[in-house]
């Protein structure tokens, strides 16, 4: 549970005029983008170039019956266009790239230019292998500039790519795949994370023996061996050398999708989010610009990975179509030494850091001496992401990190938005530790009780946005009743986010974490259904139930209480033996933390697992369980209870 800290970090009065935006002029922008949608955005949409400008701007409903998402709906534009060629005749020369190596002595830069140059040749491969506008594409790559080249190559002939991040497995992979009938996917031999390397190439030759396609793209990183697959797998580098490096950029309506990601919710498999092109672009690039208050010269480095939206937002598209210096690390915070982020900082002099509270809490964990033996001086301004940042961290990466010099943007957001939603504008927010503060322009957030009233002042409830903001995601890919259900049926009229939320008497908002059946494991979303789904696929396994529990480290942690079969023995070599099953299964990213075995579980009359109870367990908080008269067997508690304590 979030605490409410009391302090407040005033807005440094020079980065006030300095800033693109003042409070005033805050005030000002989120007035009018509320009073006239249509006039603001109108305005603002501008700020990308359209092949044929828009002469409609704002068409949504919110009603239930008929959720309809459009903005910019006649206008017409190229994704790649704009992250890469409108920036060559002023910015050529200028890194757009800087690419740094899971190894500290490897890096690279690749400025406007050759990124024009890889692009077009990647694009070209793509239309060589077969693939067409409308075409889904699968993305399994490390984090390397091939990322960012596939991921634009798609934009810039109107392929939809599907990113599925190098931490799931082939059977996750093969099911993303086949959700989304992709014939292509792009790989490379092995990702490098810490020193060690993944196995990329061979879970992509174990998931297509579940989910074939037609051609497989491999981009040599490693070396390691592999196996290629006659007529269906190809080098990169080899196509590259047979293919021009010229290729027009395709005229795409601004409805049509630019991608899909997948994203764990409550119940059932994954959903592929899916995101269109021209309302998508604009607030990825003006939140990217705004909330970062980049300035022309920032090196600006996001450190999660391009699996994840954040990657997708705030390392490829909001940067490169405002013509930034974008960093992308492929490893990991604490490999070679737990300050490798430190001095990746400043061997090239980053000035905007944006990082996710998991990373930071761990670092924080390995000591100041780690932070304090660099210089961090280029440093101005630092981002949070992924969960909710506690104050004791947020208050050591103000102090340590930033020498109490640089503000930061805790910025609250959701792979369904597309952009970030609440936060600080760092020449307008008075700052508050743990608080996400105000929404960006556009966005409407309002607390609800849970019968779906509007709650007014200081209060707690549900969070939901009352209208629409043209990054929003339009539909489920190929599934648009499941899109309706999931966001627009609990609360009618609203998009309900899922989150929990406290707003103060200053009106800023206090995320307080999912109030659904989502887990948030170091910033990944992970559906309790899906770990359970994995658990109970395993011969010894009757009956499973997942629930997050605090975690130091993670923010939650996973815990699982298991049933086994009668008959088999709960012995410590079975929890390793289910956490490598989940983990083969999900990914490692899904590992238990815990795993509790359980002879019962408490269950209503009806059969229903009663989660909340399981939670307060998962907690220590024996004393508020609440009434458990309801259960069918109340005794099944004390078990657990008793379980859980001899556990430790
Ligand atoms: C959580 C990541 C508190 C939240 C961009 C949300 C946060 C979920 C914050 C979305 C934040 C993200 N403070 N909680 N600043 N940012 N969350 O889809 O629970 O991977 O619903 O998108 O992360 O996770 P997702």
């Amino acid at each position: 549970m979030i605490e409410m800290s009391d302090s407040v970090f005033p807005v440094p009065s020079d980065l006030a005029s300095r800033a693109h935006v003042d409070n005033a002029k805050y005030l000002e922008m989120y007035k009018r983008s509320v009073d006239d949608p249509d006039g603001f955005w109108g305005e603002h949409g501008k700020r990308v170039d359209w092949m044929k400008p828009y002469t409609k701007v704002k068409n949504t409903s919110y009603d239930h019956h008929n959720v309809s998402i459009k903005w910019f709906e006649d206008g017409t534009l190229n994704v790649s266009a704009n992250c890469v060629d409108r920036h060559l005749e002023t910015r050529g020369d200028q890194p757009a790239i800087i690419w740094e190596g899971d190894d500290p002595s490897e890096h690279k830069v690749i400025t406007y230019k050759q990124l024009h140059h890889e692009v077009n040749v990647f694009a070209n491969v793509l239309h060589a292998q077969g693939v067409k506008k409308g075409d889904r594409v699968t993305i399994y790559l490390p984090m390397i500039p091939e990322a960012a080249y596939a991921m634009l190559a798609c934009a810039r002939i109107g392929a939809i790519h599907s990113i599925v991040f190098g931490g799931f497995s082939p059977d996750s992979l093969a099911q993303r795949i086949d959700s989304c009938q992709s014939n292509c996917v792009i790989t490379a031999d092995e990702g490098l994370r810490g020193g060690r390397k993944v196995p990329l190439k061979a879970n992509v030759d174990k998931a297509t023996e579940k989910a074939p396609v037609n051609s497989v793209i491999v981009v040599k990183r490693t070396g390691g061996e592999i196996t290629m697959k006659d007529g269906r797998d190809v080098w990169y580098h080899e196509e590259a050398d047979r293919v021009s490096d010229h290729c027009q950029p395709v005229e795409m309506n601004a409805e049509d999708p630019l991608f899909i990601l997948y994203t764990s919710g409550s119940t059932g498999q994954p959903k592929g989010v899916v995101h269109t092109t021209g309302g998508y672009l604009v607030y990825a690039s003006m939140t990217h610009q705004y909330v970062f208050d980049y300035q022309e010269g920032d090196i600006y480095w996001c450190t999660a990975d391009v699996g994840w939206v954040t990657g997708h937002s705030y390392i490829v598209y909001g940067p490169l179509a405002n013509g930034a210096t974008t960093l992308m690390f492929e490893g990991v915070p604490t490999y070679p030494g737990p300050d490798r982020f430190w001095e990746v900082c400043d061997k090239h002099n980053v000035t905007i850091f944006y990082t996710a509270p998991t990373a930071i809490r761990a670092l924080m964990g390995a000591g100041d001496d780690h932070v304090k033996k660099h210089s961090l001086k280029s440093l101005r301004l630092l981002g949070s992401v992924g969960e909710p940042i506690n104050p004791e961290a947020w208050t050591w990466y103000y102090n340590v990190v930033g020498q109490g010099r640089c503000p930061i943007v805790d910025t609250w957001w959701q792979t369904e938005t597309g952009g970030i939603l609440i936060t600080p504008l760092p020449g307008a927010t008075d700052l508050k530790p743990g608080s996400a503060t105000r929404p960006f322009f556009g966005v409407q957030p309002a607390i609800v009780d849970a019968e779906g009233k509007v709650l007014d002042g200081a209060t707690e409830g549900n969070l939901v946005m009352l209208d629409s903001w043209p990054g929003q995601m339009r539909t489920v890919y190929g599934d648009h009743e499941r899109f309706v259900q999931t966001y627009f049926s609990t609360y009618k009229g609203m998009y309900f986010t899922g989150d929990g939320c406290r707003r103060d008497t200053d009106g800023y908002y206090w995320i307080t974490g999912r109030v659904d059946d989502v887990i948030n494991v170091s910033g990944h979303r992970m559906g309790t259904a899906e770990v359970e789904s994995a658990l109970v696929s395993h011969p010894k396994v009757s009956e499973a139930a997942v629930v997050g529990y605090p975690h130091d480290i993670k923010g939650q942690g996973i815990y699982a209480y298991v049933t086994l079969m009668d008959g088999e023995e709960p012995t410590d070599a079975l929890k390793k033996e289910l956490v490598t099953h989940v983990r083969a299964e999900i990914g490692p990213i899904a590992s238990p933390d815990l795993i509790q075995f359980a002879p019962g579980l408490p269950k209503t009359r009806s059969g229903k697992i009663m989660r909340r109870i399981l939670r307060k367990i998962a907690e220590d908080s024996f004393d508020s369980l609440g009434d458990t008269s309801t259960l069918a067997d109340p005794a099944v508690v004390d078990d657990l209870i008793d379980n859980r304590q001899n556990r430790a």
